[in-house]
């Protein structure tokens, strides 16, 4: 299972790479807006940083805008992939840019249908927002479940990110379900290695470690 990092905050990057567990990068307008620094010398940083998929959205809304965008985005870095919203236009420019090799995100898919759209267009990725599905009332997790049947169903070969991820038992059930690649903020990441049990446990061995003399 890959774990990439979502968020365009070069510090967190930094520490989850040393970690030496860091799969790729996901970011958004949302998030990139954060960092108040000029986009393309901080998707150039990142990309310095991290060997795997460094994925950043377009912001275009007709096909031909996205398509552009791509082209340049794909100048800054061996290792970025465009991300795409699951729009109409959408749909049309990751088939131009899937046939001339160009990786695409499908983003924003919040439908199993969605999903099946994405991939017949030939997205590399799709990413399903399980947490923004919670907070109203959905299980995200069943949309994961329902494109990863899809998915084997017809032997896609479209990677799905659970995306939009908001706790460790987000990353636990995509584990479970077999989704290829989790992308989360860097507190989950760290939320994931930390158990109390495993603190009060090691203080008891050193302890324990100095009578022996
Ligand atoms: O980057 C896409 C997605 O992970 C956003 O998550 O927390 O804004 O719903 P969130």
């Amino acid at each position: 299972m890959k774990f990439f990092l979502d968020t365009a905050n070069v510090e967190q990057i930094r520490k989850a790479s040393e970690l030496g567990l860091l799969d790729g990068v996901t970011t958004n307008p949302t998030l990139i807006s954060r960092e108040g620094r000029e986009f393309k010398g901080l998707i150039e940083e990142i990309c310095g940083i991290v060997s795997g998929p460094v994925n950043t959205e377009v912001v275009s809304r007709d096909a031909e805008g996205m398509i552009s965008e791509a082209k340049e985005l794909v100048k800054i870095a061996g290792n970025i992939v465009v991300k795409i919203p699951l729009i109409r236009e959408g749909l049309k420019a990751v088939k131009v840019l899937s046939a001339e090799g160009i990786k695409t995100n499908v983003t924003l898919c919040f439908s199993p249908v969605q999903a099946l759209m994405a991939a017949k267009a030939g997205a590399a990725y799709i990413s399903p927002f399980v947490g923004r599905l919670d907070d109203i009332s959905h299980r995200g997790m069943e949309l994961v479940e329902q494109i990863i049947a899809i998915y084997e169903n017809y032997g896609y070969d479209t990677e799905v990110i659970v995306a939009s991820i908001r706790n460790p038992l987000h990353v636990l059930d995509a584990a479970l379900m077999g989704a290829d690649i989790a992308t989360m903020p860097y507190g989950v990441m760290e939320h994931l290695i930390n158990h109390p049990l495993t603190g009060i446990g090691l203080e008891k061995f050193l302890a324990d470690w100095k009578k022996v003399g």
